[in-house]
C-alpha cells in the first residue's frame, strides 16, 4: 500500500472514523522510553503515557521480548483451554496485590461491568439492592459504568441508565451517612480520582465509609484502573489509607501496553460468580498476560519506588513554578506520578503551548493539566518538563 503523508493521515482520520476523539496534531512514527517521534522526525517527551498505560515507556526491551516469546508459541486460544501464561501472570498479580482470586478482561470498563454483576449477585444473595458511587468519578463508557457517574458530558442524551444506583458527593461524610444503609450492596470509588481532576479522598471520609461498612455489611470496590499499578508509589492508591477494600478493578498499565483488565477479589467472594455467569472471549489474552507479567516484574523491582521518588521531586518542582504564576495555577496536587495542576484557565491552552516545546500532556475536567507519565521517568525528564512549563506559562501570563 502507498505510504500516506502526515496530512493525508489526518484527513483520512477525519473521514474514516466516527469523530469522538480530539487528537493532538501529532502523527506518531515510533516511540522509545519516554520519547515519541512524529512522521517529520520531531521528538516529544511523553507525559501522557497512553493515558497512564505505558508504565514502562515505549518499546521497552522486556516487553518486546515477552511479545516475541509468546507470539512464537501462540496468540489466542480461548478460555476453554488451560494456559500456563495466565497462571504465571495471576500468581504475580496476586503476590503483588494481596488479593486472592482474579478474573481477566480486556479493559477498564469491562472490569467495572463484571464487578457490577458480581456486586449485584452478592447483593441478591444478601438481600441488598443498591450500589453507591460518587460525583467526579470516572468508571468507563459502558452502561453500568455510566450509571455510576454524574458528569453530563459523558451521559447527556444516552439514558435511560440502569436502576439501583445512587451517586452522592465525593468526600461528603453527611452524604455517606444519609445514603448508606442495610440495602447498600456495594460502594465504588477511586481513592484518587483521575478524570475527575486528580482529587484524593479525604482520610476522614474513608474512615467513615469503613465504619459504615462494619455497621451495614456491604462491599467496597476500589477502582484502581488509573491510580493503580504502582503509579502513586504504592501498588494501589488505597494503600495510602491503611484499609483493605473487598474488590479492586485494574486495567490501563496492567498489560504493559496491551489491552488487559482484571477484577481482584478476596477469597470470601470466590463463590459469588458461578460457571457461565460471566466470561470474555479475549479476556486474559496470552500476549497481554505475557507483557503484563514482564511489566509487573519491573514495577515490583524498581518502578513503584521510582514513582514515589520522582513524584516527590516533580511535586516540589511544580510547587516552585506555581509560586511564580499565582494567577495561572491555583493548586498542585496528586501522589507519585499522578499529578494535577489546577489552572485558572482551560488546560487545553496549556497543553497546546507545551506541545510547542515538545511535551505531550493532557487536560482533564476543563481546568486541570493531568500528568501521568511512564514510571521509568528520570529527574532530567522532569527538569525538561519544568523548563517547558515555565516557558509556556510565561507566554500565557
Ligand atoms: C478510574 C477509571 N476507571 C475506569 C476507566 C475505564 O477504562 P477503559 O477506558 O479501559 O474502559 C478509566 C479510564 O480512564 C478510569 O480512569
Amino acid at each position: 500500500m502507498e505510504k500516506l503523508t502526515r496530512e493525508q493521515i489526518i484527513e483520512n482520520e477525519h473521514n474514516d472514523f466516527i469523530q469522538v476523539y480530539t487528537r493532538l496534531p501529532i502523527v506518531i512514527d515510533r516511540g522509545e522510553g519516554m520519547r515519541v517521534w512524529d512522521k517529520n522526525g520531531r521528538v516529544y517527551l511523553d507525559f501522557l503515557g497512553g493515558i497512564a498505560v505505558d508504565v514502562l515507556g515505549h518499546s521497552h526491551p522486556k516487553i518486546i521480548e515477552a511479545i516475541t516469546n509468546q507470539a512464537k508459541r501462540y496468540l489466542h486460544t480461548s478460555n476453554y483451554l488451560y494456559q500456563d501464561i495466565q497462571i504465571e501472570f495471576a500468581k504475580k498479580l496476586k503476590e503483588i496485590s494481596g488479593f486472592d482470586q482474579i478474573f481477566l478482561s480486556n479493559s477498564g470498563a469491562e472490569s467495572i461491568e463484571g464487578t457490577i454483576k458480581l456486586v449485584r449477585k452478592w447483593g441478591f444473595l444478601n438481600n441488598k439492592k443498591e450500589i453507591v458511587s460518587f460525583t467526579g468519578s470516572f468508571h468507563g463508557r459502558t452502561y453500568g459504568a455510566l450509571s455510576m457517574m454524574d458528569k453530563p458530558i459523558y451521559k447527556a442524551n444516552f439514558g435511560p441508565f440502569l436502576d439501583g444506583f445512587k451517586i452522592i458527593n465525593y468526600n461528603s461524610i453527611s452524604d455517606l451517612e444519609s445514603t448508606i444503609n442495610e440495602n447498600t450492596s456495594g460502594v465504588f470509588l477511586e481513592f484518587l480520582q483521575g478524570e475527575g481532576g486528580i482529587v484524593s479522598a479525604n482520610p476522614e471520609f474513608i474512615q467513615k465509609l469503613f465504619e459504615l461498612k462494619n455497621k451495614y455489611n456491604f462491599l467496597i470496590i476500589a477502582d484502581e484502573i488509573q491510580a493503580g499499578m504502582g503509579r502513586t508509589g504504592k501498588f494501589f492508591a488505597f494503600e495510602h489509607y491503611g484499609i483493605e477494600p473487598d474488590i479492586a478493578t485494574v486495567s490501563k498499565g496492567l498489560g504493559g501496553g496491551l489491552p488487559l483488565g482484571a477484577i481482584l477479589i478476596r477469597n470470601y467472594l470466590s463463590n459469588v460468580l458461578q460457571k457461565s455467569e460471566h466470561g470474555s472471549t479475549f479476556g486474559g489474552n496470552p500476549l497481554a498476560c505475557a507483557t503484563g507479567l514482564a511489566s509487573l516484574v519491573e514495577i515490583e523491582n524498581h518502578l513503584m519506588q521510582n514513582a514515589q521518588i520522582q513524584g516527590e521531586y516533580f511535586l516540589e518542582k511544580l510547587q516552585e513554578i506555581a509560586q511564580s504564576f499565582p494567577k495561572l495555577i491555583s493548586d498542585v496536587r496528586g501522589k507519585g506520578l499522578m499529578i494535577g495542576l489546577q489552572l485558572t484557565f482551560p488546560a487545553k491552552d496549556l497543553v497546546s503551548r507545551l506541545l510547542d516545546y515538545g511535551i505531550i500532556s493532557n487536560a482533564t475536567n476543563q481546568n486541570v493539566l493531568r500528568i501521568v507519565p511512564p514510571l521509568i521517568i528520570t529527574k532530567q525528564d522532569i527538569d525538561e518538563f519544568s523548563t517547558a512549563l515555565f516557558k509556556s506559562l510565561k507566554t500565557l501570563e
